[in-house]
């Protein structure tokens, strides 16, 4: 098969399960749609995506969920949901246009009571959370511009504690993450915040390619001890 083929394939895949499986209600289609009035369009996660971030979020009981990374708030909608009624899910966005798309999302989808939008550089808006001592989160999601990677992770660090689960998405790039010589700071974003967690004992980790909607990408999934 040539690339084009396989894309074919992927993408015929992705419908079969996505169709099947984790079909997408009124409120998500219009998150989805919406991602292409953001400034990023398409960098929203597949619809399979969503669906297995929202079932590690359940499998790992979390009430609380930190996103760097908001765009439309589609991948938000579906930690919220995870959470539960009783949960919260804080979304961090560079983007004052982003964020009102995505408070738009949140309200056709009801979901407007337990997500907290914070506007700003996701580095300050995280720093702040740290300031405050708010609760500790129980899974992070790392889903920002990727050359702040490292950063995110330590901000992540400071706001969970043993058992959080922290998952960064976008660490495969087309297999450009193995090219260490790499001029692109989204690879070196990716291959430094890999670094880090692999010098830190008290974090299990792995890494998983995905093929599909969005291509050939992957996750890292961690844990902390
Ligand atoms: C990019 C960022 C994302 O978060 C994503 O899911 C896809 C692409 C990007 O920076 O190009
Ligand atoms: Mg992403």
């Amino acid at each position: 098969m040539n690339r084009y083929e396989s894309t074919t394939v992927w993408n015929a895949v992705d419908a079969y399960f996505t169709t099947r499986l984790t079909p997408e209600d009124a409120a998500l289609v219009a998150a989805r749609e919406s991602g292409s009035e953001t400034t990023m369009p398409n960098a929203e996660v597949a619809p399979n995506q969503g669906a297995f971030l929202g079932l590690l979020a359940q499998i790992a009981g979390a009430r609380r969920v930190l996103e760097f990374g908001t765009l439309a708030g589609y991948s938000t909608i579906w930690f919220a949901r995870a959470v539960g009624a009783d949960g919260q899910v804080v979304t961090l966005e560079l983007e004052d246009q982003n964020a009102e798309i995505a408070r738009a999302n949140f309200v056709r989808a009801g979901l407007e009571d337990r997500i907290d939008v914070r506007v700003g550089p996701a580095a300050q808006s995280a720093q702040q959370l740290i300031a405050d001592q708010v609760a500790p989160f129980d899974l992070v999601f790392i889903d920002a511009d990727k050359p702040n990677n490292p950063v995110y992770l330590d901000a992540a660090l400071a706001l969970t504690k043993p058992g959080a689960v922290i998952i960064i998405d976008n660490v495969v790039r087309n297999g450009a993450v193995t090219d260490e010589d790499s001029d692109d700071s989204r690879v070196q974003g990716v291959r430094t915040v890999t670094r880090d967690i692999a010098i830190r004992p008290d974090l299990d980790a792995t890494a998983l390619q995905t093929v599909g909607v969005k291509g050939w990408d992957g996750l890292i999934i961690a844990r902390r001890r």
